[in-house]
């Protein structure tokens, strides 16, 4: 009884303390000089996830930015992995098609179009390598125009391939992997390249089911996505996408969290990226699919597979990760931003997926959605940080690593 009445008081402190820390700073830390330290905000828990912390031109890892402090990881997706599973599922694809169908004008060679999405974005970039390299047609080069002429087995004949033209998908408001950029160049490519179009590949399903809302889109034309988003899944199931890839968009969401959660639990070491996710955590969750950790970079990645009309029921909606289930841990506050509302990938594969995991893990999310163009659009709103005590940041440009960890210098 004594003991309950002890935790009860420490609680009560504990409890009081959070509060004066949150709410004002200077009182925390005069509270503090007589019970346990507060955490101090660039000590408390960081999750990158989805948009990995690198130079847009080189790609390279922003280690300052992933070096932040001991508790600063990165979640997302084995992405040089994806394009290799996209490049691979156009090559199956073109290995069992009749030429005398797929090759609209009869003239030898496979034409594509390469919706590329964003420049500066590794998942983009790999996507364009991983699809190129597959296809022949890559020179060295992730930026648009630049190919050189490929080749493919398609239906047991060696055929030349072409890519007729890769554009970023920009949009007007300066938002990237832009779906309404994509039906408009459709519908510009289906003009301009008439029936030389054999084939549209595009590095998300947003810009994919885009170009399947050009009003000219040359009906029959195999168009592959990336992503596996709930509609470009059904879309596989009407016959009307051909393939799309999913980078596992639970294990990433609950593993976002399982991350947050492992660290605000005070474990360190191996256990942050393994427990939950290896083996069981703390109370007995654990994710499901396979999730790979490289030390080198902080990150730890889901695996992707290929989706076409042969597994598609397997992906569609509601397919939750059965390992996460209800935790009684304490709960913790969680300020997660997202770099663009509109992303259709984010909207309406990621955020659902979090929105699901978290209250399984206790995890009080603050949401925040940027515009996808202006890095203030989440910055700005990337403020009261003491009232958190951990944070989840996708950010509009990838290099903006430091202008969020600026805010946690106190
Ligand atoms: C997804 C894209 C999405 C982007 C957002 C990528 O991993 O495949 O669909 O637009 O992340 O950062
Ligand atoms: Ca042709």
């Amino acid at each position: 009884m004594k003991k309950v009445l002890i935790a009860m008081l420490v609680m009560v402190i504990v409890g009081s303390f959070a509060f004066a820390g949150g709410s004002n700073e200077s009182a925390g830390s005069a509270a503090a000089a007589e019970t346990a330290a507060p955490v101090r905000n660039a000590d408390k828990p960081v999750v990158f996830y989805n948009r990995q912390p690198s130079d847009p031109v080189s790609g390279e890892i922003d280690m300052t930015t992933m070096n932040w402090n001991d508790s600063t990881f990165y979640v997302g997706f084995d992405a040089a992995g994806g394009g290799a599973v996209q490049g691979q599922l156009i090559v199956d694809y073109l290995a069992t098609a009749d030429p005398a169908v797929i090759d609209r004008n009869g003239d030898g060679i496979i034409g594509y179009v390469l919706c590329i999405g964003d420049v500066g974005h590794n998942d983009s970039r790999a996507r364009t390598e991983g699809i190129r390299k597959a296809l022949g047609t890559w020179n060295g080069s992730t930026d648009p125009g630049s190919v050189q002429e490929g080749s493919a087995n398609v239906g047991g004949t060696t055929m030349k391939v072409v890519e007729l033209e890769g554009r970023a998908m920009t949009g007007t408001d300066g938002s990237t992997w832009n779906a309404n950029a994509a039906t408009d160049a459709m519908s510009g490519w289906a003009t301009r390249f008439g029936n030389q179009i054999d084939m549209v590949v595009s590095n998300n399903d947003g810009m994919a089911m885009g170009c399947l809302q050009a009003s000219n889109y040359p009906a029959g034309v195999p168009i592959f996505g990336y992503d596996a988003n709930a509609d470009a899944i059904e879309a596989i199931g009407a016959g009307t996408l051909t393939g799309t890839v999913s980078q596992n968009v639970d294990a990433q969401a609950a593993g976002t969290l399982q991350v947050l959660r492992n660290l605000l639990d005070g474990l360190t070491g191996e256990d942050v990226w393994t427990k939950g996710i290896t083996e069981p955590d703390q109370y007995g969750n654990q994710i499901s699919a396979e999730m790979v950790y490289l030390p080198e970079t902080k990150a730890l990645l889901a695996q992707n597979t290929g989706v076409n009309s042969s597994n598609w029921t397997q992906y569609t909606e509601g397919t939750r990760d059965a390992g996460i289930k209800q935790t009684d841990a304490p709960t913790k506050r969680v300020l997660l931003t997202v770099y663009n509302s509109a992303d259709n990938f984010l909207s309406s594969s990621y955020v659902p997926a979090l929105r699901y995991y978290a209250p399984l893990m206790n995890i009080d999310l603050n949401i925040v959605q940027g515009d996808g163009q202006n890095e203030g659009s989440c910055l700005d709103r990337f403020t009261n940080t003491s009232n958190y005590d951990a944070f989840a940041i996708n950010m509009v440009r990838t290099n903006s690593g430091a202008d969020y960890l600026s805010r946690l210098q106190y």
